[in-house]
């Protein structure tokens, strides 16, 4: 269950004299919202039923943009933490006109009965906001520009935003995300891969960019790491290109710079009529054998069976929609050179032939400063077919960085 958005419009009493939203008036919008989605969903008695209520005890906003009169803002609220007693909610509000994010606000809430006595955060209320399933799973649902993606958060600390490639979706990462403490780790399912949405239509690099650039507004993170494998990598270098700003460091893994040639272009738009006339798992059984090293495949029939079913269940529309943003995307070459400033890892899979090492040394050279590791033993994938190599790696990576 995705928990629904609020609408509600900004009144010219609740603006200044040149006519924005007031600051003071966020705070009431933001409460209102709170209230609406209780309204809506478990009632708005379901604190009061429990004998317990939510005291706020800290509130953190970052104001991003001007709203005004009659702008019709839409509310994303969900619970970040939730504890015995306290919970902490995350809201954001963005202008439904161009989808602008406005604002951005965190509450912390501790539940107290009529003496001041702490108590236990509303059943109900935990069920309604899904987080018996988040907190367990660690995976949230989050809208943005229209799409539903499924997340994966875990851990505190700098954030690493983890990017997988086609067609595929976050859980390439699951080493990486279980055991790189002291990092907020988040690996989303791009839209059309995974759990998440899979329209028909709207899939490019800056497409994929813009929805990780509004993730990290959603969960309020101003500079992120990103490690993003082969088409992965192509959506960090189109994030690099655009929102540098927000990128602290970039780890390139079993990926290129180029853009397609016509040749690749044609085998892309061939892949994608078989996608539509033979389903996914045509294009699963042909890119397995490209995607696992030939001592993976002959060792860990387990894990060749997870990356062939995991390829097989992708929404035709989303590789056909991947396909097509990675047939169109711009070449990265001339990026390279201008990461001076970007630490840099780039990590390839030794036995890889779809992106393979030679390819990864000359991307190394050409960033200022960028770091190389080859793993061996894997080609392709090597977060799977080497979790624990490819985890170190970058674990010295991350921690260099301070
Ligand atoms: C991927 O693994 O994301 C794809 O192989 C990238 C590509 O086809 O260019």
């Amino acid at each position: 269950m995705s928990i629904p958005e609020i609408d509600l419009v900004v009144y010219p009493d609740e603006c200044d004299a040149f006519g924005h939203l007031n600051q003071a008036s966020f705070l009431s919008l933001f409460e209102r919202a709170r209230w609406e989605l209780l309204r809506g969903g478990p009632g708005m008695d379901v604190f009061t039923r429990d004998g317990s209520w939510p005291a706020l005890r800290k509130t953190v906003i970052d104001y991003r943009a001007a709203a005004f009169p009659g702008d019709v803002l839409r509310f994303q609220q969900l619970l970040t933490h939730v504890g015995r007693t306290s919970f902490t909610m995350r809201q954001t509000a963005r202008r439904l006109r161009d989808d602008a994010l406005i604002a951005a606000a965190e509450f912390v809430f501790v539940c107290i009965d009529r003496d001041g006595r702490p108590t236990p955060v509303p059943t109900d209320f935990r069920e309604y906001m899904n987080t018996a399933d988040s907190v367990q799973t660690d995976v949230q649902r989050i809208t943005v520009n229209g799409v539903n993606l499924a997340v994966e958060v875990r851990g505190e600390g700098p954030a690493v935003l983890f990017i997988h490639g086609y067609p595929l979706d976050r859980t390439i990462w699951r080493h990486q995300i279980d055991t790189l403490e002291g990092f907020r780790r988040i690996a989303p399912d791009l839209r059309g891969m995974g759990q998440s949405d899979a329209p028909d239509l709207g899939y490019s690099m800056s497409m994929y960019a813009a929805d990780l650039l509004a993730l990290l507004d959603v969960f309020g993170i101003e500079e992120v790491v990103l490690c993003g494998l082969s088409m992965g990598g192509y959506v960090a270098l189109e994030f690099v290109r655009q929102h540098r700003s927000r990128v602290r460091g970039l780890v390139l893994m079993d990926t290129r710079p180029d853009a397609d040639t016509s040749e690749v272009r044609r085998t892309r738009d061939g892949a994608a009529a078989t996608a539509r006339d033979r389903g996914a798992s045509a294009i699963a059984d042909a890119m397995l054998p490209k995607m696992l090293a030939a001592t993976t495949l002959a060792a860990q029939p387990e894990l060749t069976e997870r990356v062939r079913a995991l390829m097989a269940r992708t929404p035709v529309s989303g590789i056909v929609g991947a396909l097509s943003a990675m047939r169109d995307r711009e070449s990265s070459e001339a990026l390279l050179e201008t990461l001076s400033g970007v630490p840099t890892l780039v990590i390839a899979g030794e036995a890889d032939t779809l992106t393979p090492p030679s390819q990864a040394r000359s991307m190394a050279e050409a960033i200022p400063g960028a770091q190389l590791a080859i793993i061996p033993g894997a080609a392709h994938l090597p977060p799977l077919e080497q979790p624990q190599a490819t985890t170190v790696r970058l674990q010295d990576f991350l921690r260099s960085l301070g």
